[in-house]
């Protein structure tokens, strides 16, 4: 033993010396292997953790120096940098960082001369997408007054609760289509009775009484006006209100405050997009997910946006080619109606690189990457007043989020186990909620405390309690319910499964069950209604169906029916089928039973029930027949 070793001791040295580096290496190569096995995210992970946390040190010492720096102060700083840059393209014309500022500081002198608004008034606007949309609203913010979006495609029943409940005196109204004069027409006593002051985007008014703006701005002076009017001492002062689907009803005004809209702005730039990029945003202004991602990050990074009236399938990727578009904001249906469009030799010739938003399906999703090439689809997970934001900055399809565990120090998130039948958290013996395992759907729940605040809605305080569940795993806790069943898998990623509660999407809009229940409720031949979303193939979200009870001694009739939707609810909230019972079931604690409902669908040949489908050709519910179905099924009737 001691002769050989002594006989080869170079060849030990050599095999100890080689042994000690293939051990280096393999222990190299394994703790790499081991990383991309178990950790195959690691460094991304990372990357994006750290500079969620970097931004949020940054909000945090806001509080420290009680001076924020507000979006609109970052607008204000981009101007005078690159006042130059094309901040919004639209329709054809560029409109630089300057223009938007010396049009919203006109706006501005006309707010305070004029329209006479203070510091702190609350203004509602509705207006489409338009750079104006833009001008008024930085104008207002100039001038210190909080704002109201209102959706453009509210009918004036919903828009007299909505000043209620921000409080705004003022209406400002677009030159465009939508909230025009024509139906203010029907409400414009009412809003004048309650003292509220309306203003139009246009030369000239038709209406005596609704005053105009348009004429008043070339007239008025560009010079900014005083910063102390905008500035603010705290991140949890309110900037903007947008409305949401209240489950009590009529739409809620959620509070956004700079806090939120300071973290939506920073969207783009945690998913890597530059200020060479430029964005395309097709979606309303009026949600968040365009004002407060798209305008909030365009400004944020000094990128350009191009700023779309409407969303057009047909128009997309020649829009994007024709401004080297390379980043895009989506809902799931937007990419749908791409991969519905006819192939081109040129699908692929693009320059997007990102996309950006929520809902994207995985069939669609595989599709759209298939057909359009390497896009790096980034879902956001959250909802305008939610308290807590889910990102998939890696990209796997068909998942909207992604945590670990300094993820979850950061936000206190939990999954629930749900009961769908009951429709209501399962509690233990002690009447705490149980957590789901890894894995599992359970109800999403995010814990109300200092660094993720909950904000709420406008207005009454029952409608943020309602959002909020109590002593959920101890006495005294608090949590947002985010109505959402979801899951998360081992590796932290976290897929949407289904909503729960008395909202469901469609069309990209939330619609809330109460408030088509409440119109509904007010035809005379109904005497009880239970409005629900289901499921059909090729779309996404869930289509309103609505079972009702017909009054004894009176008849169903589809035409009037029809007629009063048309009138009183907006396009998305229309239910398209309805379902005629004698009888209605109830949760075991007295509330419908939406459940069983959603889950026996529309289909003719199986639900006994009188069926009926929404009919624009016959402007009436017509009998839902096994070939309408059909059609449905393979996507020939358009909902
Ligand atoms: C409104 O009038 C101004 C001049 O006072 C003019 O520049 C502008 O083009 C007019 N706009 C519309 C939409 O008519
Ligand atoms: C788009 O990019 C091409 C080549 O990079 C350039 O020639 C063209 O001018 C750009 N178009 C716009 C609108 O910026």
């Amino acid at each position: 033993m001691c002769n050989r070793a002594g006989n080869r001791p170079s060849g030990l040295n050599m095999t100890l010396s080689l042994g000690w580096l293939s051990a280096l290496v393999a222990g190299f190569i394994s703790v790499h292997v081991l990383q991309r096995l178990y950790f195959p995210y690691f460094w991304r992970d990372l990357l994006f953790l750290l500079k969620v946390i970097r931004y949020g040190v940054k909000l945090e010492m806001f509080k420290l120096t009680s001076s924020v720096f507000t979006v609109l102060d970052r607008f204000i700083q981009q101007a005078q940098r690159i006042p130059n840059k094309p901040f919004v393209i639209y329709d054809g014309s560029i409109y630089t960082y300057r223009d938007i500022e010396t049009r919203s500081n006109r706006l501005a002198n006309v707010f305070l001369e004029r329209v006479k608004l203070k510091k702190g008034d609350c203004v509602a606007l509705s207006m489409n997408n338009e750079p104006d949309f833009l001008c008024v609203w930085f104008g207002l913010a100039k001038v210190g007054c909080s704002i109201a979006f209102l959706n453009t495609n509210i009918k004036p029943k919903s828009l007299l609760h909505c000043f209620n409940s921000c409080g705004a005196k003022t209406l400002i109204v677009g030159s465009g289509k939508a909230l025009t004069l024509e139906s203010l027409d029907g409400v414009l006593s009412s809003l004048l009775e309650d003292d509220i002051q309306v203003w139009t985007m246009k030369n000239q008014s038709e209406h005596t009484q609704v005053q105009t703006l348009l004429d008043k701005i070339d007239v008025a002076s560009d010079r900014p006006v005083p910063a102390v009017l905008r500035s603010c001492t705290s991140l949890k002062s309110p900037t903007l209100y947008i409305f949401t689907s209240g489950t009590t009803g009529l739409p809620k005004a959620a509070v956004i405050t700079h806090l939120q809209s300071l973290k939506a702005a920073a969207g783009f730039w945690a998913f890597g997009v530059t200020e060479d990029d430029v964005m395309y945003i097709p979606l309303p202004l009026y949600h968040s997910a365009a004002s407060l991602i798209g305008i909030g990050g365009t400004i944020y990074l000094g990128a350009t946006c191009v700023l779309k009236k409407k969303f057009s399938a047909s128009q997309f990727w020649n829009d994007c080619r024709k401004h080297n578009v390379t980043v895009f904001q989506y809902i799931g249906e937007l990419c749908r109606y791409l991969c519905n469009q006819p192939k081109t030799e040129v699908d692929k010739v693009h320059k997007v690189r990102i996309g950006v938003g929520n809902g994207l399906r995985q069939d669609v999703w595989r599709e759209f990457l298939n057909r359009f090439g390497n896009i790096k689809m980034c879902e956001v997970y959250g909802s305008t007043e939610g308290n807590l934001v889910f990102m998939n900055h890696i990209g796997k399809i068909g998942t909207v989020g992604r945590s670990n565990f300094i993820y979850r120090l950061l936000f206190k998130y939990n999954l629930v186990k749900y009961d769908m039948v009951k429709d209501e958290p399962v509690k233990d013996q002690h009447g705490f909620c149980q957590q789901v395992d890894r894995g599992e759907t359970g109800l999403l729940l995010s814990k109300v405390s200092a660094l993720t605040p909950f904000f709420g809605y406008a207005g009454s305080k029952q409608l943020t309690e309602k959002k909020l569940l109590r002593n959920v795993f101890v006495k005294g806790d608090a949590y947002f319910n985010t109505g959402d069943l979801m899951a998360e898998d081992q590796k932290g990623f976290i897929c949407f499964r289904d909503r729960v509660g008395d909202t469901f999407r469609w069309k990209g809009e939330n619609v809330a069950t109460t408030e088509v229940t409440e119109i509904l409720g007010l035809v005379d031949f109904i005497q009880e209604v239970n409005v629900y979303g289901v499921a059909v193939p090729g779309h996404e979200g869930r289509a309103g169906m609505a079972a009702m009870i017909v009054r004894p001694g009176l008849t169903f009739n589809g035409q009037k029916l029809f007629e009063h939707v048309m009138k009183d609810l907006p396009a998305y909230a229309r239910p398209l089928f309805l379902r005629l019972q004698e009888f209605m079931e109830m949760t075991s604690t007295f509330k419908q039973q939406k459940f069983k409902l959603v889950q026996s669908g529309f289909n003719p040949s199986t639900v006994t029930d009188p069926l009926y489908v929404l009919d624009y050709q016959q402007k009436s519910y017509i009998p839902l027949t096994d070939s309408i179905y059909q059609s449905i099924l393979a996507g020939e009737r358009k909902l």
